[in-house]
């Protein structure tokens, strides 16, 4: 049974989004729904969680004035902070979807009062530039390190659409082992951006083998540095066009 083992895992879990009044879900940064919710997972577990995440507070702060969002943003923090303290998780990070808003407020803020020990934000050869450097700039700005930082979705998903038949990622590597795919774009979870783990949605057991093979595969690093750099070209406006008459 899954509960005889539980004290063997390193458990994460995420924290901020609630049941709402109307039946759906809604976010959150409220620090005493934060609490509530973090204690009701000890209890629901039988053990502290070892992490757990703000779950994407961008979702309540996107919309928001600076002053107020960096207020409830740091409100929130100081709550999972606190809970922490109080022994009822081992340690806290924040998990982003986006990091831009999140990125934005603290730029305009003054930084954040307390510091999570793990960021978590999507990695992958699916994430746009946007997203990647975004996340490099968050982990900057609160000081978590690479082996602290965690990927997460590394297929956006699913594994299902045609393409993941068709592409070809072994130009990124450098290794003469069979992989398919999808092996290849798990390892390169690890380096767009660089993450010390990558959290992976898997339910089919050979697949979890095939995914922990992956990460042996090598990684051609000159190349991964040019598909970085293609990435962010691309991104960049075409500044040829604002010399057009
Ligand atoms: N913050 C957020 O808003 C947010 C949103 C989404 C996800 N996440 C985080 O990201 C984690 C995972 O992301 P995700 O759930 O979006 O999905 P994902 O990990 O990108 O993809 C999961 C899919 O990949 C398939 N797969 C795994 N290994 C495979 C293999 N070796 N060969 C073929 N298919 C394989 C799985 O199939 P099987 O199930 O059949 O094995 C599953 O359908 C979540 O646990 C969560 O922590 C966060």
């Amino acid at each position: 049974m899954a509960g005889d083992l539980l004290p063997e895992f390193f458990l994460s879990t995420k924290v901020g989004f609630f049941p709402s009044p109307t039946g759906y879900t809604e976010h959150s940064l409220d620090p005493i729904r934060l609490r509530t919710a973090i204690e009701a997972t000890a209890d629901t577990l039988g053990r502290i969680p070892d992490i757990v995440f703000l779950h994407n507070p961008e979702r309540s702060i996107r919309q928001g004035e600076h002053r107020a969002a960096h207020d409830s943003l740091t409100e929130a923090c100081e709550a999972l902070q606190g809970a922490a303290r109080a022994g009822l998780c081992a340690g806290w990070g924040i998990s982003t979807w986006d990091p831009r808003s999140v990125v934005n407020v603290l730029c305009h803020g003054r930084g954040l009062a307390v510091s999570p020990s793990h960021l978590m934000h999507r990695s992958g050869v699916l994430v746009s530039s946007a997203v990647v450097e975004g996340s490099e700039t968050l982990a900057d700005l609160l000081g978590v390190a690479r082996e602290r930082r965690w990927g997460m979705s590394p297929f956006a998903g699913s594994t299902r659409a045609p393409f993941w038949d068709t592409v070809n990622l072994s130009p990124l590597l450098s290794t003469q082992r069979q992989h398919s795919p999808v092996e290849a774009a798990f390892r390169l979870a690890y380096e767009l951006p660089k993450v010390g783990r990558v959290a992976v949605s898997v339910n089919d057991p050979s697949h979890l083998r095939e995914l922990v093979e992956a990460t042996r595969l090598s990684v051609d690093r000159t190349m991964v540095d040019r598909y970085r750099s293609l990435l962010r070209d691309r991104q960049r406006p075409d500044h040829r066009a604002l010399l057009r008459p």
